[in-house]
């Protein structure tokens, strides 16, 4: 990192971004390298001198949408006599490189989700008109390496992100294109950034990666060895002192190993929380998929998963009408949704990417097929959600206390199920830990009160 300090004249950046919460992080981490050479992030894209699209390329249609954004933000800089830089970062970039700059020339530069450590580095070399503007090439450890170490918490939440990439190839999806291989950060690495976030008062630290459970870095040095798991991570994290709360996310069936389940019975910290996507419930499916994995083997993990924590909120990720998909592989995913029971659960329509092995597949599905079949999930997932939620009432639960909210003397806080709670209190128990009564549920909230509150009102 630059050891210069901010520049006098602060230059301001607006950070729009769009998809997963890997693309909030990498949005977060792009302000930390930015802070340093001077650029203070602002909520409008009206005046800023940089425009960051932070793009997923997940949903369908994204790469349209981000043309057409950039049409807009094109107004804006002539607008401003061209003083405006605009870059798109994420998997889009990646996905279309050098394509972006040729369809909209107004875009300065374009850099893949490997790269934005060198943002600095390449709006300077956009200032000196240096040629040079493109930047998506994978690079090994030198993304996490050149991260300032210091990062500044906002709150007592924050993700940590201990591992990229994928090696999975599932038929239907780009990641393993964008993103690049599986790539774990070191022990020692993390336990720095880790330390820093508890001294700033962070509960509860989320440990992010596109297949977090296939975690391998490098152990502690001062430990010798060779490699750690996510389990050893865990506890490891759970020794340090500060976390209260620990969580990762996302997971993959095929590396659920015994000792990570085995932590959710030993480690306290580890929340009784597991999104182990699943994506459907037919075998045949799964296996054109190339999940890897079959329906009898997510259901064992999963009761393995409650075996060692039996309040465990399970959540899943679901894709309807992949290519091939009969009445009766749906129908196997509605029974394995019954099965399990989820608290909560993603669910989308198969949408083409083009250049994945499933969007040339035979049996494409048609749309008013697709979207009956989703809507029959999303009502079941909806209704599991909903009782999940209604089954805490009457529970006194432990509440991280995370903000104001919108009511006048309310706040909102999070159970250890990952569930919006919000209750009236002040806002100095924020970053608390505190007991609250839950007197109610929807599909997305509970609302609580703290101990003894309603027995002050009526008396
Ligand atoms: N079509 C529909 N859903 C997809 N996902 C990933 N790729 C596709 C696609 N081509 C979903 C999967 C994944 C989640 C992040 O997005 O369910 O788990
Ligand atoms: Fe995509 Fe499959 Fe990798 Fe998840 S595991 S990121 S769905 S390829």
């Amino acid at each position: 990192m630059s050891k210069t300090g901010p520049d006098t004249n602060t230059k301001s950046v607006f950070i729009k971004t769009y998809g997963c919460q890997m693309n909030v992080y990498d949005s977060e981490r792009m302000k930390d390298v930015l802070a340093p050479i001077g650029y203070a992030t602002v909520d409008s894209p009206d005046g800023a001198d940089l425009v960051v699209l932070n793009t997923c390329h997940i949903r369908e249609k994204a790469t349209e949408k981000v043309y057409s954004e950039l049409g807009q933000m094109k107004k804006l800089k002539q607008a401003q006599g061209g003083k405006m830089t605009i870059a798109v970062a994420g998997c889009v970039a990646q996905a279309e490189g050098a394509e972006i700059m040729r369809r909209q020339p107004a875009v300065d530069l374009v850099l893949g989700p490997q790269a934005y450590h060198k943002l600095p580095e390449m709006i300077a070399r956009v200032h000196r008109s240096t040629g040079e503007r493109l930047e998506t090439e994978f690079e090994t450890l030198e993304k996490f390496d050149a991260l300032p170490k210091s990062r500044t918490a906002d709150g007592p939440t924050a993700f940590l992100s201990v591992q990229e990439g994928c090696d999975k190839f599932c038929t239907f999806c780009v990641v393993p294109y964008t993103r690049g291989a599986e790539l774990s950060r070191p022990v020692d690495d993390i336990t720095l950034e880790a330390r820093n976030l508890a001294s700033q008062g962070v509960r509860e630290v989320q440990l992010l990666g596109q297949n977090v459970n296939a975690y391998h870095g490098a152990a502690p040095a001062i430990e010798g060895g060779d490699e750690w798991t996510l389990a050893q991570l865990v506890r490891h994290l759970s020794k340090i002192g500060g976390f209260d709360r620990i969580r990762y996310t996302t997971s993959h069936p095929r590396d659920m190993d015994d000792d990570l389940i085995a932590a959710h019975a030993d480690t306290p910290e580890l929340m009784p929380f597991l999104h182990l996507p699943v994506q459907s419930g037919s075998n045949n499916i799964l296996k054109a998929m190339n999940r890897g994995h079959t329906r009898e083997h997510y259901l064992d993990i999963m009761r393995r998963m409650k075996d060692a924590r039996p309040d465990m909120a399970l959540a899943s990720d679901f894709i309807v009408g992949f290519p091939g998909e009969s009445d009766k592989d749906f129908e196997d995913t509605m029974d394995l949704v019954r099965e399990v029971g989820y608290a909560i659960a993603y669910s989308f329509k198969y949408s083409e990417r083009p250049g994945t092995p499933a969007a040339e597949m035979f049996g494409q599905v048609p749309e008013d097929v697709k979207n009956e079949r989703l809507q029959a999930l999303q009502a079941l997932l909806r209704e599991q959600q909903t009782a999940f939620n209604a089954s805490k009432i009457g529970e006194t639960v432990q509440v991280l206390v995370t903000g104001t909210g919108r009511n006048e003397g309310q706040m909102h806080g999070r159970s250890p199920w990952l569930q919006a709670v919000h209750f009236d209190a002040t806002p100095d128990l924020i970053g608390q830990i505190i007991d609250v009564e839950i007197v109610g549920a929807s599909l997305n909230s509970l609302t609580g009160q703290l101990p003894g509150q309603s027995k002050e009102v009526a008396a």
